[in-house]
């Protein structure tokens, strides 16, 4: 045994002469004098030893021990005083940190969240997995109402068919839910990404976003409706801009409109954008119809209110001139950088 701790010793001191660094001195620590180290094993031996024998070795060993770790801590001294004298020039530039930042979708999204806060509109959040109930039955569209075609999603297999779940389709499953939580008087808006089941191309995406607003009160008409949206245009696109009104379809509200905006590429001139009529269709809105807000809780004879929804996703490529819906969810560094 005692041969085995001189050996062992001359081939721990060699193998510290030609160590350089810390880790590598780390590494020599574990696996000579670490827990299940060489060097530990032969300790453990001893204890099988006779009472003479373990005097002896044990002696030995403590000392051969004790002028290991008085090695170590001198290559590590060594080691560090080497470190020491490294020269640091702290005039040299440093190394530029990439920094995010927001996605455009959110960039407009937080500019109309602080436009409709400044004009008193709650800002709320809604789940983005909906019950069919609010997404489709409390807005007035039953399950045979040919409108669920346009909005064929993504549903939830359930198969007692008792919770029926879809990925929301619209942002407005919110109105119900909102009335029901604040009752009226009533403004807000409701922003985040809402789901279809969609063939995909340049203008179709089946995930994108949508701000929903509403305004619930005793005297509302589509004038407030009309100023508000004018108000909302021109804080987009940060000048004046036109709009017109059709009659249109919604489920949800009676009367129903669509509200185009001047195309903001060409000013109304015609261009490719505007399929050359001048006008981009932006906007599905209306009066909100007696049976939603009786399924919110709100007397309809009492209240009227009025409620829109616009893309933001369309909202952006409008801004910024984007002609290709699939960008945004690309997470293409060339494109966010951009903005
Ligand atoms: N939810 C409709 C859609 O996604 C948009 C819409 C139309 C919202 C009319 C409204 C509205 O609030 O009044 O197609």
């Amino acid at each position: 045994m005692k041969n085995k701790l001189e050996k062992l010793k001359k081939e721990i001191l060699n193998n510290l002469e030609k160590v350089q660094n810390d880790s590598a001195l780390r590494d020599l620590d574990i696996k000579y004098l670490g827990r299940k180290g060489k060097f530990t094993e032969i300790l453990r031996g001893i204890s099988k030893l006779s009472i003479e024998e373990k005097k002896k070795i044990g002696k030995l060993a403590n000392e051969i021990k004790n002028e290991l770790q008085l090695e170590f801590s001198k290559i590590k001294n060594k080691i560090s005083n080497k470190n020491d004298n490294i020269f640091i020039d702290p005039t040299l530039p440093g190394k530029k940190i990439d920094q995010g930042h927001l996605h455009p979708i959110t960039q407009i999204q937080n500019d109309l969240e602080y436009l409709f806060s400044s004009m008193g509109f709650m800002v709320l959040e809604g789940p983005e997995l909906e019950s069919e109930y609010y997404n489709f039955e409390a807005l007035n569209i039953p399950e045979y109402q040919p409108a669920r075609d346009m909005h064929d999603t993504f549903y939830i297999d359930d198969k007692d068919k008792k919770n029926d779940m879809v990925m929301r389709t619209h942002t407005s499953p919110m109105q119900v839910r909102a009335m029901l939580k604040y009752g009226a008087p009533l403004k807000c808006i409701i922003s985040g990404r809402t789901f279809r089941c969609e063939a995909i191309d340049a203008c179709h995406e089946h995930t994108f976003d949508q701000i929903e607003g509403f305004m619930i009160g005793e005297d509302i008409s589509m004038s407030n409706l009309i100023a508000i949206i004018k108000e909302m245009m021109s804080g987009i696109f940060e000048r004046d801009i036109k709009i017109r009104v059709r009659p249109g379809y919604f489920p949800f509200v009676e009367p129903g409109i669509e509200i185009d905006v001047s195309c903001v590429i060409c000013n109304g001139k015609g261009c490719p954008s505007c399929k050359h009529s001048g006008w981009l269709e932006m906007i599905g809105a209306g009066m909100i119809h007696p049976n939603v807000l009786n399924a919110g809780n709100i007397d309809s004879e009492k209240y009227s209110g009025f409620a829109f929804g616009v893309g933001l996703t369309r909202l952006a490529m409008m801004k910024y001139g984007i002609d290709d819906i699939r960008l945004f969810n690309s997470g293409d560094l060339k494109f966010l950088n951009q903005f």
